[in-house]
């Protein structure tokens, strides 16, 4: 990896599951990284703590006002942002014949729009510095849909298209946009789902078992790396081979 220790990262949802492993992974090699978080502050505070210069950034990432007041604190502090991570994402999961459009709203708000709001913010930051890495965190469940979760594959293949059309603008100015396709991940969202369900997944992921967080940041480690200049627009699944 190439040293990055002037760098600065920012990893929403950076406390917690995959965004921790992450924000581990980034911080492991000297970066600063700008920890979001929305609703669980020990989490981030206890990696911020571990490492030098980073810190945490409190937001809702669905909301526009938000957003840009997180980017202006992280630009406060640290000067700027090499590289965004646009990890925050919640489900809300209904067989849609059940699905009330509060959670279609409220799951595509955070999950799409909030990654378009902090690219938009970021990436006119990074164009004018001529370089930048932004990664966004889509799923296995963006490239396949899933029974009870129309709202979060439509946001996580929402993602593979705003990643495409960002990289395509971002070619020639030193910035690139990538996507990142995690499968089943042992996080606190895959615990959530009833176990009934969740042995069926896990009885079709060819290597028979959930992935783990760092085995998705360490993708996310190497997209980061200024040295991965000319990878843009692509997808990265990484799922114990249930996608091919
Ligand atoms: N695969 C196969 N069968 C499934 C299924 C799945 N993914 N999801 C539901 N079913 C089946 C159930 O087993 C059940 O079958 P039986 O009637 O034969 O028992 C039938 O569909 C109806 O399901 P429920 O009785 O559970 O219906 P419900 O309305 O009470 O609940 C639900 C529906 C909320 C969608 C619930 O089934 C559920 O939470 N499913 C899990 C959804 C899921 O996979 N979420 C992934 C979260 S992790 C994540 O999103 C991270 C990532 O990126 C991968």
């Amino acid at each position: 990896m190439t040293d990055m220790t002037d760098q600065v990262a920012l990893v929403t949802g950076g406390g917690r599951g995959i965004g921790a492993a992450i924000s581990r992974r980034l911080a492991g090699h000297g970066m600063r990284v700008a920890i979001g978080y929305s609703n669980s502050p020990d989490a981030a505070k206890q990696i911020a703590d571990e490492y030098q210069g980073c810190t945490v950034h409190q937001g809702d990432i669905g909301s526009k006002e938000d957003c840009q007041r997180v980017v202006d604190e992280v630009m406060e502090q640290h000067e700027r942002i090499d590289v965004l991570v646009n990890n925050a994402g919640i489900t809300a999961d209904r067989m849609m014949h059940k699905m009330e459009p509060d959670d279609w709203d409220r799951v595509i708000q955070v999950n799409l729009s909030g990654a378009f709001y902090l690219s938009r913010l970021v990436y006119t930051h990074m164009s004018e510095r001529g370089s930048g890495r932004i990664v966004n965190i889509s799923s296995v469940i963006g490239e396949q849909g899933n029974m009870g979760q129309a709202n979060y594959a439509a946001a996580k293949s929402g993602l593979f298209g705003l990643t495409m059309s960002l990289a395509q603008e971002a070619a020639t100015k030193g910035v690139t946009v990538n996507c990142v396709a995690p499968g089943y991940i042992e996080t606190d969202m895959v615990a959530g789902v009833p176990e009934k369900v969740l042995d069926k997944i896990i009885s079709g992921i060819p290597m028979r078992r959930l992935g783990q967080p760092d085995e998705v940041a360490r993708v996310v480690e190497f997209l980061a790396d200024p040295d991965s200049a000319y990878i843009t627009g692509q997808v990265y699944s990484i799922n114990g081979g249930l996608a091919m």
